[in-house]
């Protein structure tokens, strides 16, 4: 990667891996794109144009002027808001994602893509969840991004693109919320924890899903995306994750910082549905062995950080 495009820069993942990139590439090799211009260090830390990716032609053309060697496309809608907005989010997460491919190939450049734990289905094996194996997803955001993942695949056997993805977890961050997320609790807990030392989770006790600190996402975009292509076996929808915890563990995690956190329930039957339609555990094995997945944080070092981090800046 040396030039870079990203889409959805203001997201929950863009808005850290923006800054991270440039910082690791330089600051003019980074275009961010948005919908909106929001004040801050997506627009103003380096070069940003406005861009609704279902726009090809804008987008090509963005492309072509900032001379992109790369598309980091993270534009889209997650699995809640998905569901409440079937057609919508299919519009943005299917057309705007192939639109987005399109342009990669048009203009020859490398294309990134977030998958995501809702390429699984209730039909998936649960426990150890291997690379290749039964996705049936039943929400629309999975659909999507399983149609995503083999238009990926596609792309680089039909075209020779240079296509690659990872499965993220649920992704956990103090910079941005995540907006319309089944993972989100994972998140709004530590807030509340700070803010008002209680919780009220919407996902019920007892329910598994995989889990990732953000400094650990951003590294791994960095290390598939300059992984030597000889070396992937797969190339696309890479099983990523750090961990994988119940709420009542990530409230116990917290309880090791803040004894008097406390925690109930009040489960939302939507997001409920979802979270037990996918594994507990992904089995990361294709990732370890093709380019050398390894994150660092685990829940504890994850609760100690996230918690000072937000101590500081409430
Ligand atoms: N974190 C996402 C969500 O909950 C899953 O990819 O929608």
């Amino acid at each position: 990667m040396k030039r870079i495009i990203i889409t959805g820069a203001n997201g929950q993942i863009g808005v850290e891996l923006t800054p991270y990139l440039r910082n690791l590439y330089g600051a003019e090799n980074v275009l961010a794109t948005a919908r909106r211009k929001v004040p801050g260090p997506v627009s103003e830390g380096g070069p940003f144009v406005l861009l609704d990716v279902r726009d090809g032609k804008a987008f090509s053309e963005s492309v072509e002027s900032f001379k992109a060697d790369t598309i980091i496309h993270l534009a889209g809608m997650l699995s809640a808001r998905a569901e409440g907005d079937p057609l919508g989010s299919w519009d943005v997460n299917v057309e705007g994602s192939h639109t987005a491919l399109e342009v990669a190939r048009e203009r020859g450049t490398a294309f990134f893509f977030p998958s995501s734990i809702a390429a699984f289905g209730p039909t998936t094996p649960a426990k150890n969840t291997p690379q290749d194996t039964i996705q049936r997803p039943t929400t629309i955001y999975g659909v999507a991004k399983v149609t995503l993942e083999l238009l990926c695949d596609y792309y680089h056997k039909k075209f020779g693109l240079d296509t690659r993805g990872l499965r993220f977890p649920g992704l956990i961050s103090y910079e941005a919320l995540p907006g319309g997320g089944t993972t989100d609790y994972a998140v709004h807990i530590y807030y509340d924890a700070v803010k008002k030392g209680s919780y009220t989770s919407f996902i019920a006790s007892g329910t598994y899903m995989d889990m990732m600190y953000m400094p650990d996402a951003l590294a791994a975009v960095v290390d598939l995306m300059e992984a030597d292509p000889e070396k992937l076996i797969h190339r696309n929808a890479f099983n990523i994750s750090a961990m994988s915890f119940e709420p009542e563990q990530i409230a116990a995690s917290i309880r090791k910082v803040l004894p008097d956190f406390t925690m109930d329930y009040d489960v939302d039957p939507l997001r409920q549905g979802i979270a037990e339609s996918w594994p507990d555990s992904l089995d990361c094995t294709a990732a370890r062995e093709e380019w050398g997945f390894s994150p660092k944080y685990g829940l504890d070092e994850m609760t100690q950080d996230m918690l000072a981090r937000l101590k500081d800046r409430m």
